[in-house]
C-alpha cells in the first residue's frame, strides 16, 4: 500500500522518499503455507489487512476452506484462494503456483509457515538393560521433508515464478529503480540455536538459515529479498500440545513477557520484514527466551 492513509499532505511530503521504498502489496500475489492455523493463519490475515492483491492459503486441513470463506467475506473481496494438500507434494505445489498465476499473476511473496515437531532425546538409554535407542530415522525423514525441504522448494518456486515473469517481459538483472519485486520469509525458531529434545526440529530450522543466506545472495538478481524470522514460544496448537503445566512451569518463567507470544505479533513482525526493503537477514522475535542446557 502507498501512503494516503489520512496522514495529511505535509507529513506525506516529508516522508515521501521512505514511503516510495516500501513494498506496494496491492500489486503482489502471495502464498502462505500452514495457513489454516497459528502463525500462517495470522500472517495471511495481516497480509490481507495490509491490502495484498491475493494470497494462496495452503494447508492439509479442511479448515483452510472455511478460513478463506470467512476472510473473503470479512475483507469484502476474494483476497484468499484456498488450497488443500501436503506441502511436501511437488505436484500440489506446482498446481498452486499455476492456478495463482492464471487467476492473479505471478506469485512473488512466500511465507512457507507449515511446520511440525517430532520431539524426543536424540539418544535414550534403557536403564534396565543399558541399550541405547537412537532417534527414529522415519521421524527424521518426515521432519526434513516438511520443515526443511518443503519451505525451501516453495521459496524456489516463488523465485522461479518471478524470474519467468521477468524473462517474459524481456527484463534481465533487477535494478534498484524497479523497486523490490518479491520477498521470501522463512519461519525459523529460537530452537535453531540448538534445544534439548529437538534434534530434528532444531536441525531443520538451522538448515533454513543456510537456505536464507544463500537465497538472499542469489535471488536479488531477480529482485527477490529473503529473510528469516526466529519466533519464540507462540500461542498456537504446536505449543499448546505441550500442556498447560509444561507451559506454565518450563516456558513462561523464562520469558521476559511472562506469556506466550501471540501469533498476530509474529505475523506483524513477518509483515514488517516484507514491507521494509532494508531488512534481509534474521529477526529474533523470542520474547527474551533462549534455549538453555
Ligand atoms: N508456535 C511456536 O512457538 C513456534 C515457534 C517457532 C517457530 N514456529 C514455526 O512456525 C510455523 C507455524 O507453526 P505454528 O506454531 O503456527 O503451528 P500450528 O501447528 O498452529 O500450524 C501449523 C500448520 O501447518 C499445517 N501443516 C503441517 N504440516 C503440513 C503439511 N505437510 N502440508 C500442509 N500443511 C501442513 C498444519 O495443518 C497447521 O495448520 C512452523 O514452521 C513452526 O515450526 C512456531
Amino acid at each position: 500500500m502507498k501512503s494516503g492513509n489520512g496522514n495529511g499532505n505535509g507529513k506525506r511530503r516529508m516522508t515521501a522518499g521512505w514511503h516510495d521504498r516500501r513494498m506496494d502489496l496491492s500489486t503482489k500475489v502471495g502464498v502462505v503455507t500452514g495457513a489454516a492455523r497459528g502463525i500462517g493463519h495470522a500472517t495471511a490475515l495481516t497480509l490481507a489487512d495490509m491490502g495484498i492483491k491475493a494470497i494462496a492459503v495452503v494447508d492439509q486441513l479442511d479448515e483452510v476452506f472455511s478460513f478463506a470463506d470467512e476472510a473473503n467475506e470479512c475483507f469484502e473481496r476474494k483476497v484468499m484462494v484456498p488450497f488443500k494438500g501436503s506441502v511436501t507434494s511437488s505436484d500440489f505445489r506446482r498446481h498452486v503456483f499455476t492456478e495463482m498465476q492464471s487467476l492473479h499473476g505471478p506469485v512473488s511473496i512466500c511465507i512457507p509457515a507449515a511446520g511440525i515437531t517430532r520431539d524426543r532425546l536424540a539418544v535414550k538409554i534403557d536403564k534396565t538393560d543399558g541399550t541405547a535407542d537412537v532417534y527414529s530415522e522415519a521421524d527424521w525423514d518426515i521432519m526434513m521433508d516438511v520443515n526443511l525441504k518443503a519451505p525451501i522448494y516453495w521459496a524456489l518456486q516463488t523465485i522461479a515464478s518471478v524470474a519467468e515473469d521477468r524473462f517474459s517481459r524481456r527484463l534481465g538483472e533487477w535494478h534498484p529503480e524497479e523497486h523490490v519485486q518479491g520477498c521470501i520469509i522463512f519461519i525459523g525458531s529460537v530452537s535453531s540455536a540448538g534445544n534439548r529434545g529437538q534434534i530434528s526440529y532444531a536441525t531443520t530450522k538451522a538448515g533454513l538459515e543456510g537456505a536464507q543466506g544463500t537465497l538472499s545472495r542469489e535471488a536479488m538478481y531477480h529482485g527477490v529479498r529473503c529473510a528469516i524470522i526466529h519466533p519464540g514460544f507462540t500461542d498456537t496448537s504446536m505449543v499448546r500440545v505441550l500442556g498447560e503445566d509444561y507451559v506454565n512451569s518450563r516456558i513462561l518463567p523464562q520469558t521476559q513477557l511472562r506469556r506466550l507470544i501471540l501469533p498476530e505479533e509474529i505475523a506483524d513482525a513477518i509483515c514488517f520484514l516484507i514491507r521494509n526493503a532494508a531488512v534481509s537477514g534474521q529477526l529474533w522475535a523470542d520474547a527474551g527466551w533462549h534455549p538453555t542446557a
